[in-house]
C-alpha cells in the first residue's frame, strides 16, 4: 500500500512536467506511454527510472492486482494483458490528437523523449506500429503469411511494443475477445495478418528497429554508444537508434547488462549516474538510530585468515548495537577463532545466534536459517559473508546500505587476478561466461552498479525480501 501511494505522487510529478513541455514544443500530438506491472518489482523502477528522465508521461495498469497471464517470458499467454488495456482505454478512445505507446515494463528501458518518439513514429505515416523481431512466435506455422522484409530486417510481431492513436489501439485491442490465459501476441499477430483489418487500421510494423529494438535472436545487432553525457541504443545492422530497447523472452542477464548503461545510467564522460539516484543517507545518525543489520557469517570450508576475518567484520564501522550476528561453522578446525571472536565482542552485539560444527547443520540450511532470524527479529538488513571475504574497507556496510539497492554485493577481488565475487553473463546451461565489460569493472576501470546474473562471498539483501527468499537456498543452488 505505501509503495502504491508513493508510486502515484511519482505520476503527479511526470504529468505536470509534461504538461509544460508540451506547451513549449507546441507538438500537435500528446504522447502518453502505457504499461502494465502488476508488482512494484526493480524492473518496474528501472522502466519508470528511465521514462522520468525523458519527461515522459507514462501510466501504470495493474499494479497490486494478481497476474493470470502465465509466465511469458518462457511460454505462451498474456491475454490478460489485453483485458486490462480493455478496460484502462476506453477513457482514452476519442482523444484524436493522443498518440500511447505501450511497452512491457519490468524487461523494458526508454532511451529518449517525446519529440524523438514522434518524430520517428510519424516517418512510418501509420496509424499503429508493432515492434518487430526474427522469431515468428507463438504460432512458427503463421510465418510465410507474413509481409515479406529486405534481408537485413525483421519480419515478424512482437507484441511487447506498439504505438499508434488512441481511436485506433482501442478498437483493436476491443476487436475481439480474449482469455486471460490466451497468447496475447497471437491475437495481435491474427489481426495483422487479415490484410483488410491491417488496411483498416494502416498497421505496420518496424521491421528495421526505428522505435523498437527487441533484443531477442538480435544480441549482436545492438551496442551502447555514448555522445558527451548521455547512452543510447544503436543497431549496427540497420543503422537505427531505437527509442525503446526491450529484452524479451530468455535473454534476461544480458539486458539487464545492457540496461545498466541505458538512460545514462553509466556513460563515458561522467561515470555511474545511476548511483547517485535514490541514495540514503545514515552516517549522521544517531547508533540507537541505525537500522538493524542480521550481519550472518559462514564457516564452510578450512579457509586461511580467519582470525583476520573475524577482526575485520569486528571492525566495520557500524553500532555493535545495531547487529544481530549468525555465524554458521561446519569446520571444527574454526572453533577456536569464533570462540576467541565471541569472547571479545559477543556482549557489544544485539544478539548472536551459532551454529556449530556440533550442531551439524548443512550450508543450505544454515543459510535458510539466517533468512528466518532476520524475519524474526525484524532486522532491516541481511548482510551475509563467507569466511573467505576479506571486508578490508570498514566503511563497506554503511557504503551497502547507503546506496538503497534491494540486492547489493561490494566487488571482491584478488590482487592481480581476473577472479571476482561475480559473474558478467551466464551461458546456455545457466554457467559462467565472461561478459564484455567483466575485466573493466574487476580491474575498476568502470566503477558502477551492475545489475548482473550471479554474486556471492558478501552480499546485502533488503529485510523487505525475506519472505520471499523463504528457503531460497538448496544444495544445488549453492555452486562450489
Ligand atoms: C530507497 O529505495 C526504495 C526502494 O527502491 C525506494 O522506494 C525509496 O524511495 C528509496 N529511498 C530514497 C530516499 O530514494
Amino acid at each position: 500500500m505505501d509503495m502504491l501511494k508513493r508510486y502515484n505522487f511519482f505520476i503527479d510529478v511526470l504529468i505536470f512536467t509534461c504538461g509544460l513541455y508540451s506547451v513549449a514544443s507546441l507538438e500537435d500530438n500528446e504522447l502518453k506511454l502505457i504499461t502494465i506491472g502488476t508488482d512494484v518489482t526493480d524492473g518496474l523502477r528501472r522502466y519508470l527510472r528511465s521514462t522520468n528522465k525523458y519527461d515522459l508521461d507514462a501510466e501504470v495498469f495493474g499494479i497490486g492486482m494478481d497476474w493470470k497471464g502465465g509466465d511469458v517470458a518462457n511460454s505462451a499467454g498474456g491475454g490478460h494483458k489485453v483485458n486490462i488495456l480493455k478496460k484502462e482505454l476506453e477513457k482514452y478512445k476519442d482523444q484524436e490528437n493522443l498518440i500511447l505507446m505501450f511497452t512491457d515494463s519490468y524487461d523494458v528501458v526508454l532511451t529518449a523523449g517525446k519529440q524523438d518518439i514522434l518524430e520517428k513514429f510519424k516517418k512510418f505515416n501509420a496509424r499503429v506500429v508493432f515492434s518487430a523481431e526474427g522469431f515468428c512466435w507463438p504460432d512458427p506455422s503463421l510465418a510465410a503469411s507474413y509481409p515479406e522484409v529486405k534481408s537485413k530486417e525483421k519480419r515478424f510481431l512482437n507484441s511487447g511494443g506498439y504505438v499508434g492513436y488512441a481511436k485506433d489501439l482501442y478498437e483493436i485491442i476491443t476487436h475481439r475477445s480474449i482469455k486471460d490465459t490466451d497468447d496475447d501476441q497471437l491475437y495481435f499477430t491474427n489481426i495483422f495478418l487479415d490484410e483488410t483489418l491491417r488496411k483498416k487500421w494502416n498497421m505496420k510494423l518496424d521491421v528495421k528497429s526505428e522505435l523498437f529494438q527487441n533484443m531477442h535472436g538480435a544480441q549482436g545487432d545492438v551496442t551502447i554508444k555514448f555522445k558527451s553525457d548521455h547512452s543510447y541504443a544503436y543497431n549496427v545492422i540497420t543503422g537505427t537508434t531505437p527509442v525503446v530497447v526491450h529484452g524479451n523472452g530468455p535473454i534476461k542477464p544480458e539486458f539487464n547488462r545492457f540496461a545498466n548503461y541505458l538512460a545514462d545510467g553509466w556513460t563515458t564522460q561522467n561515470g555511474c549516474q545511476a548511483c547517485k539516484e535514490e541514495t540514503i543517507s545514515i552516517r549522521e545518525l544517531k547508533d540507537d538510530e541505525f537500522p538493524t543489520v542480521l550481519v550472518s557469517l559462514f564457516f564452510e570450508q578450512p579457509t586461511p585468515f580467519a582470525e583476520d576475518f573475524l577482526e575485520r567484520i569486528a571492525n566495520l564501522k557500524y553500532p555493535k548495537s545495531r547487529i544481530d550476528l549468525f555465524i554458521h561453522n561446519k569446520v571444527e578446525f574454526h572453533n577456536k577463532d569464533i570462540a576467541s571472536f565471541l569472547e571479545k565482542y559477543n556482549d557489544m552485539y544485539r544478539s548472536a545466534t551459532i551454529l556449530m560444527p556440533s550442531d551439524g547443520i548443512y550450508e543450505a540450511a544454515a543459510r535458510n536459517w539466517a533468512v528466518e532470524v532476520c524475519k524474526q527479529k525484524n532486522d532491516q538488513y541481511l548482510f551475509s559473508v563467507d569466511v573467505y571475504a576479506q571486508i578490508t574497507d570498514p566503511e563497506t556496510l554503511i557504503d551497502l546500505i547507503e546506496q538503497n539497492r534491494t540486492v547489493l554485493a561490494p566487488i571482491l577481488s584478488r590482487p592481480y587476478k581476473l577472479w571476482s565475487n561475480f559473474w558478467g553473463a551466464v551461458n546456455k546451461d545457466g554457467w559462467y561466461a565472461r561478459s564484455e565489460d567483466y575485466i573493466d569493472i574487476v580491474e575498476k576501470k568502470k566503477i558502477g552498479l551492475w545489475n548482473v546474473p550471479y554474486i556471492t562471498g558478501a552480499y546485502l539483501i533488503h529485510g523487505s525480501l525475506m519472505e520471499e527468499l523463504r528457503d531460497i537456498y538448496s544444495a544445488e543452488s549453492l555452486l562450489e
